[in-house]
């Protein structure tokens, strides 16, 4: 069975990023695991899949463009990675690849140290890739979703195949009634601080806030959603909580949350 020394888990995306890199590092190095993290550039997927097995890597992260095709080179899929049609992480059990999604378990791990999702109502922002993910586990743990997108028919589709509300386009949110949960899943605020799609006077007080976005983890909506009173909700903590997940899929060992997050602060800070 191929093997390596120390293990390696990597990511694959077209352009590697550092975040995974700098939060799974910082874990390993606290626990004192034999293993090291790397993120490799690659389009192409299947030849990807091939190495994890032929170099016995451990575990994967998938990012875009490779989240979807990646399905069909698996051996098994968890079931919620099925039921969102798409693979953000890949466990190597001797040979034998599994394909999870832990980006709907970032989200509701960082909105449930807030408040209970069962019987809330919320508005998630946006149909795209972290759109999908947020709107599945509201839905899965029990919220009342409604989806607002700039392009109708991606909202609709996102809707309808989660078994949430379409509400219409971003500038519908004043006519949206009280609603508990409010999450930015657009990239709108991402490298950009001053910019934010969501009207402050939505921002009521006591309301949950989570933007997706986390650069800058003080985000412009984040900082208003803190001004009036909202539970803001940084994207860092998402990222964190979901490599988390995958820190402990690919290590059997509980994450060290506090050094994870620690590292992807100092490392963001450096970069803005
Ligand atoms: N914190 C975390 O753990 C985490 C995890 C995953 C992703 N993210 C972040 O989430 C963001 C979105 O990623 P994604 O993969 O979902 O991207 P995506 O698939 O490209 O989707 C982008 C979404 O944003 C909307 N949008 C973009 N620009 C807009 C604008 N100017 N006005 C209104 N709507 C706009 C798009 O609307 P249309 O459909 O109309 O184009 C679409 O709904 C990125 O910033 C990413 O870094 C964070």
């Amino acid at each position: 069975m191929p093997t390596s020394s120390p293990t390696l888990c990597g990511s694959i995306s077209i352009r590697p990023s550092q975040f995974g890199v700098t939060m799974h590092n910082a874990g390993y190095k606290a626990l004192g695991l034999p293993y090291v993290y790397v993120a490799f550039g690659t389009e192409d997927t299947r030849a990807a899949v091939e190495a994890v097995r032929s170099l016995g890597i451990r575990g994967l992260g998938v990012s875009m463009p490779h989240k979807i095709e990646i399905m069909q080179y698996l051996d098994a899929l968890d079931d919620t990675a099925r039921e969102i049609g798409a693979v953000n992480t890949v466990v190597n059990d001797d040979g034998h690849l599994t394909g999870y999604n832990t980006d709907w378990v970032g989200a509701i791990h960082a909105i449930e140290e807030h408040t209970e999702v069962a019987g809330t109502r919320s508005i998630v922002v946006g149909a795209g890739g972290a759109a999908r993910a947020i709107v599945y586990g509201l839905v899965k743990r029990g919220s009342q979703v409604t989806v607002l997108n700039r392009t109708a028919s991606k909202g609709e589709a996102l809707a309808l195949e989660f078994g949430a509300r379409f509400g219409g386009g971003v500038e519908a949110l004043g006519a949206i009634p009280e609603a508990d949960i409010l999450v930015n899943a657009t990239a709108v605020g991402f490298h950009a601080p001053d910019q934010s799609l969501i009207p402050s006077p939505v921002l009521r007080p006591g309301r949950v806030v989570l933007d997706v976005v986390f650069v800058p983890p003080e985000s412009r909506l984040i900082r208003e959603a803190e001004a009036r009173g909202c539970v803001a909700i940084r994207g860092t903590r998402m990222l964190v909580h979901q490599a988390a997940h995958q820190f402990e899929l690919y290590t059997g060992q509980r994450a060290p949350f506090e050094v994870m997050e620690g590292a992807i602060l100092a490392k963001i800070a450096q970069m803005t």
